[in-house]
């Protein structure tokens, strides 16, 4: 289907928007969130058109939108006296409330649930549109499902153009995020989905609400969406994104110590000490965020970059609606480094006796952490999983668990598949380490150690206060292993040679440490020292 190009400036657009809704058709419309795709909310058939359009999941339901409290009544079972008094404050505007609805509303719209969500925009491109169309119009954000929502009618055409009848083009969304949802067919009402309406301001009016915990965490699994919308991956780029907390200083060294390239998501004035950045708005201004938060994101695959690192936003007034977009969009991956302990990062050569430093620290009250553990438990995750088998093919599962083997022989056979490999795995790999020092702090240790064999070629030194290795005399290593691993000479030999040499690993550790037997303990307090 050809997809009409209409512009809200041009009257007699808004009368063909408005026929085509009429007709049972799709229209994109611009409202001060996002863009909606819009059909009549009567007409069930029309309704369903919208799903096959976005690709949306058909049990997640749909918000209607209404341009006056009239248009209310029929909509619903009975009108909670409560909704008046929100309308008064803040409708029309970014607000979504959810009440029982009425038989007038089509299942398509409900997706089967006894309760419908309405909302009054204050665009006046959308309410022009619903008054011509005499109709409420049922509309999801404009965005290909999972996509970021659309805040220009540009965004809208790259993802569903030619899926739909006609984008009306109405410049570009004021507030940026979609609208707060608030369900009052619950006691006390709770809160689905943050948005431009803040918790502070619903409260003014309905007194204390809770909060659904899909809003700030990831829900477990079994447990039951009361949006059901919150279960899905959502607002994602192609990009690995992940949510960094921290302030400006911890981001920036975070970033600048990563192996791979990467995409640096920032504040207005940030951008500067990146190759590759976007800026979504300044740092004490959630609003501003909200703003610019999907553009920034579409921006990101626009970039080329396969990771991008964002700035996380105050957890507070707009920015809760911010931080539950971003989570979203990072399938929860989030990184915090406010660490209040030191973290040592240790390496070595085979044979050095790493694990005896690491022992010995240990025993010192060192909490350590081991990075082999970390990157199996890295390819377990079902995100990590899922970028694998696009890129490696999905024959590297066996029974849905990944065969590491099979994995290790694609991925080294080439230089380029090790690199694709690298960057899937390592920033999971971080972010479990990162989670590893969280509990370290927890358990009241003087610092955590990350043990890592290819500490320098991994991302784990952007998170290492400093970083050491151990180093010994190549005949003591020699006979290390051989009694270690019960081998021969010979194969000693090749494992040692397998290796990078000593200067390698001395030249990028800030503590050499000598471990030839004879005076570790020595060895280990300029570790101390520096704790
Ligand atoms: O700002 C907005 O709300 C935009 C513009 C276009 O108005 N619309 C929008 O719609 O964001 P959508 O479909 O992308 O998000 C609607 C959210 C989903 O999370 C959905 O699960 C939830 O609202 N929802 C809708 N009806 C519901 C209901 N009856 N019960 C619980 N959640 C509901
Ligand atoms: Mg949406």
């Amino acid at each position: 289907m050809k997809t009409l190009r209409l512009n809200s400036k041009n009257k007699n657009d808004l009368i063909t928007a408005a026929e085509i809704l009429r007709n049972g058709g799709l229209v994109a419309i611009p409202t001060e969130t996002v863009y909606g795709l819009a059909a009549n909310a009567l007409d069930g058939e029309a309704v369903s058109k919208i799903f096959v359009a976005k690709g949306r999941p058909n049990d997640n339901p749909l918000i209607v939108h209404v341009a006056s409290l009239e248009e209310i009544p029929p909509l619903v079972e009975a009108v909670d006296p409560r909704l008046y008094d929100l309308a008064d404050k803040y409708w029309p505007g970014p607000l979504t409330v959810i009440m029982k609805k009425s038989s007038a509303i089509p299942d398509e719209v409900s997706a089967g649930l006894d309760t419908v969500a309405i909302r009054m925009p204050s665009h006046p491109d959308a309410r022009e549109i619903i008054r011509l169309s005499g109709k409420p119009l049922a509309a999801p954000s404009a965005n290909a499902s999972g996509r970021p929502s659309p805040t220009s009618a540009e965004h809208v055409l790259t993802d569903i153009d030619g899926k739909i009848d006609a984008v009306i083009d109405g410049g570009i969304c004021s507030v940026g995020v979609e609208s707060t949802v608030v369900t009052l067919a619950t006691n006390p009402p709770t809160l689905l989905r943050p948005g431009g309406i803040t918790v502070e301001q619903l409260e003014a009016v309905l007194g204390k609400i809770s909060v659904s915990p899909a809003v700030l965490e990831q829900l477990k699994e079994g447990e039951k969406a009361e949006s059901p919308g919150m279960k899905y991956k959502h607002y994602a780029p192609k990009a690995r994104v992940t949510v960094v907390k921290g302030d400006f200083e911890k981001y920036k060294n975070f970033l600048l110590s990563q192996k791979h390239p990467s995409c640096a998501v920032c504040f207005d004035g940030e951008g500067k000490f990146f190759d590759n950045y976007i800026e979504y708005g300044s740092e004490n201004d959630g609003a501003s965020q909200a703003h610019g938060l999907f553009e920034a994101l579409r921006k990101v695959d626009e970039s080329g970059c396969e990771t991008a690192f964002v700035r996380c936003p105050i957890i507070d007034g707009v920015g809760l609606a911010v931080y539950n977009r971003l989570i979203r969009s990072a399938a929860f991956r989030v990184v915090d480094l406010d660490i209040s302990i030191p973290v040592i990062g240790l390496t070595g050569q085979t044979g050095a006796g790493k694990s005896t430093v690491s022992e010995l620290l240990e025993k010192d009250g060192v909490y350590c952490i081991d990075a082999d553990y970390l990157a199996r438990k890295a390819v377990e995750n079902s995100e990590v999983i899922s970028d694998l088998t696009d890129y490696f093919g999905t024959d590297i599962l066996v029974n849905g668990s990944l065969d590491r083997r099979e994995l290790a022989r694609r991925a080294f056979s080439d230089p380029v598949k090790q690199k694709k490999l690298n960057t899937i795995v390592h920033p999971e790999v971080t972010r479990l380490a990162v989670e590893e020092i969280h509990k370290a702090e927890k358990t009241g240790a003087k610092a955590a150690l990350i043990d890592a064999a290819l500490l320098f070629e991994s991302d784990l030194t952007s998170i290492c206060s400093f970083t050491v290795t151990v180093v010994a005399d190549a005949e003591t290593r020699l006979e290390r292993i051989i009694k270690r691993d019960s081998i021969s000479k010979e194969d000693a030999l090749i494992r040692m040679n397998a290796q990078k040499n000593e200067k390698y690993y001395t030249e990028n550790a800030d503590i050499v440490i000598r471990n030839n037997g004879e005076d570790i303990e020595d060895e280990i307090k300029k570790i101390i020292g520096k704790i």
